[in-house]
């Protein structure tokens, strides 16, 4: 309380989030933790007391926009010298020194495991006007952090931060011990560390007294999860009765790990969502191998069958690397044969992006040219938008359940007086759009499909009220409100 009876402003947060749906949750745990010192977010830096930027190492475009995002900073700080900057996350744990030479007007470094310690490092940081750091020393040193992260963070999550209130991320594993040669992400993150069941059932009854209604586990590997006993089947058998959670979703899985009572555990508990995303990464043995992925194209193949014999409608979405090191134009073919006739519902593709500090980078020469890259990312993604357009156009004359997530990006462009165009999700993750009263905002609709291009399912809803013409420009719809999470694609 003010003595004076001068009124103090709060300090102003602007955090900028890019990487992984794990970092959009660390986001809204710093957001949170930041909140409850008196923090209020803003969405410029011009304003801001505290700028952070939460990171991601698994590619160099990620990095490369953070460094310009900095660099654009340096006269920000010459005119604020009270303004604290911060480099959050992977990128932090990753290259404390070359922030340092490249950023020298960064006052905190904090990786990802020390995340709880930012209002005690923003302190430090203004009474000392020396540079923080804090970071994992080591793997082992960390696998203890990643232990008491998962308990400071519990009562932090702020609800503001998540793309709508009805829909969250659950942290139920940490860290990755897979080490594919292409990838950043078990250096950066440390080891494999699954969180106790009990805890997780905490936070999803939690989230549901909230209003959220369908969770999305997160894991690198989320299908590796092992507490004592207790794998992904049983933990998904453990939430599923929690009330007021109406779907829930877990992502990313491992290959190998996608067994059988997982698929049954999906089959038959009603509120698991038919989703799998399975990245293959490569169609070709020899690259597969190269890659550490411990996989054959035959088994991934045969895994690909399971999933649709075990869970009907299923739908299959993968993650592909074009030009990895030693990829000719044969092993590509191999993989545009897999993407061919996989039937994914869709496919994130990367070009291979050499990361120092893995064994690809230590083992390979980056041989693949930047044109080849592009050019094979264009023809797998061709051949991947054909398959997704085949999948959507099954929907159309079908019936679909949609969780209505709020306003579709352009829905202020359209007429003022003509209805709001609304987007959704189906079980099977496929975005639906389909005009409606913002109020519906976290309700589960029929949708009608009427139309589909390779991104999205258009429809009209069966139940409940259409919006009356003019009606919709006095609802008040939260959007806006949140920060932007430009997320690296
Ligand atoms: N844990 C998840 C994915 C983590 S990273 C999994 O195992 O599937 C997300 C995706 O980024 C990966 O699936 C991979 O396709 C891609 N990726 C990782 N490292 C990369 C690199 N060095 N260059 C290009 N893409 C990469
Ligand atoms: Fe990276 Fe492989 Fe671990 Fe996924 S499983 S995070 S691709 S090392
Ligand atoms: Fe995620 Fe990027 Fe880190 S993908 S784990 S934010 S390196």
């Amino acid at each position: 309380m003010p003595i004076s009876g001068k009124i103090i402003p709060m300090p102003k947060l602007y955090l900028e989030t890019v990487g992984c749906q794990m970092n959009v949750l660390d986001s809204e745990l710093v957001v949170g933790s930041l909140r409850r010192h008196g923090y209020e977010l803003t969405e410029t830096t011009d304003d801001a007391d505290v700028i952070f930027f939460n990171t991601c190492s698994v590619r160099q475009h990620a990095e490369d926009k953070i460094y310009s995002a900095l660099g654009r900073l340096r006269n920000h700080k010459n005119k604020f010298p009270d303004a604290i900057i911060g480099v959050l996350g992977c990128m932090a744990q990753k290259d404390q020194d070359l922030i340092k030479k490249r950023a020298p007007h960064v006052d905190i470094i904090c990786g990802t495991g020390q995340l709880a310690q930012l209002p005690t490092l923003i302190k430090d940081a203004r009474d000392t006007g020396a540079l923080q750091i804090a970071l994992s020393l080591d793997r082992t040193e960390s696998r203890h952090e990643v232990e008491r992260s998962f308990e400071s963070y519990d009562p932090m999550r702020d609800p503001s931060m998540r793309p709508n209130r009805f829909q969250a991320y659950v942290r139920i594993m940490i860290g990755c011990d897979k080490f594919c040669t292409y990838c950043i992400v078990p250096s950066v993150r440390g080891p494999e560390q699954s969180r106790h069941p009990e805890q997780i059932a905490a936070e999803v009854r939690q989230l549901a007294d909230e209003g959220v209604k369908e969770i999305t586990l997160l894991g690198q590997t989320v299908n590796s999860y092992h507490h004592g006993s207790s794998r992904l089947s049983d933990l998904l058998a453990r939430i599923h009765d929690t009330a007021g959670i109406e779907r829930i979703k877990f992502i990313t899985n491992f290959p190998k790990d996608m067994t059988d009572d997982l698929l049954q555990a999906v089959r038959d508990l009603p509120k698991v969502c038919p989703y799998l995303h399975v990245p293959a990464q490569s169609g070709c043995n020899e690259i597969l191998k190269r890659m550490k992925r411990m996989y054959t194209v035959e088994f991934y193949r045969d895994m690909l069958s399971r999933c649709r014999e075990i869970v009907p409608d299923v739908a299959i979405s993968s993650d592909f690397i074009v030009g990895f090191c030693g990829e000719t134009e044969e092993s590509f073919a191999k993989t545009c044969d897999l993407v061919g006739e996989a039937k994914f519902k869709n496919s994130f593709i990367f070009k291979y992006s050499p990361r120092p500090g893995t064994r690809g980078h230590e083992l390979y020469d980056d041989d693949v040219p930047e044109e080849v890259k592009k050019r094979r990312n264009n023809d797998l993604l061709a051949i991947q938008n054909a398959a997704s357009l085949q999948d959507h156009r099954r929907y159309i004359g079908q019936r679909v359940e949609v969780l209505v997530e709020g306003p579709s990006k352009n829905a202020w462009k359209l007429d003022a007086n003509g209805p709001l165009q609304l987007t959704g999700r189906t079980r099977t993750d496929h975005i639906v759009v389909f005009d409606g009263n913002p109020r519906l905002a976290g309700q589960t609709m029929e949708i009608d499909i009427d139309d589909a291009t390779s991104f999205t399912l258009y429809g009209k809803v069966v139940t409940g009220e259409q919006i009356a013409v003019g009606e919709c420009c006095e609802m008040p719809v939260e959007i806006g409100e949140r920060i932007a999470l430009p997320l690296i694609g």
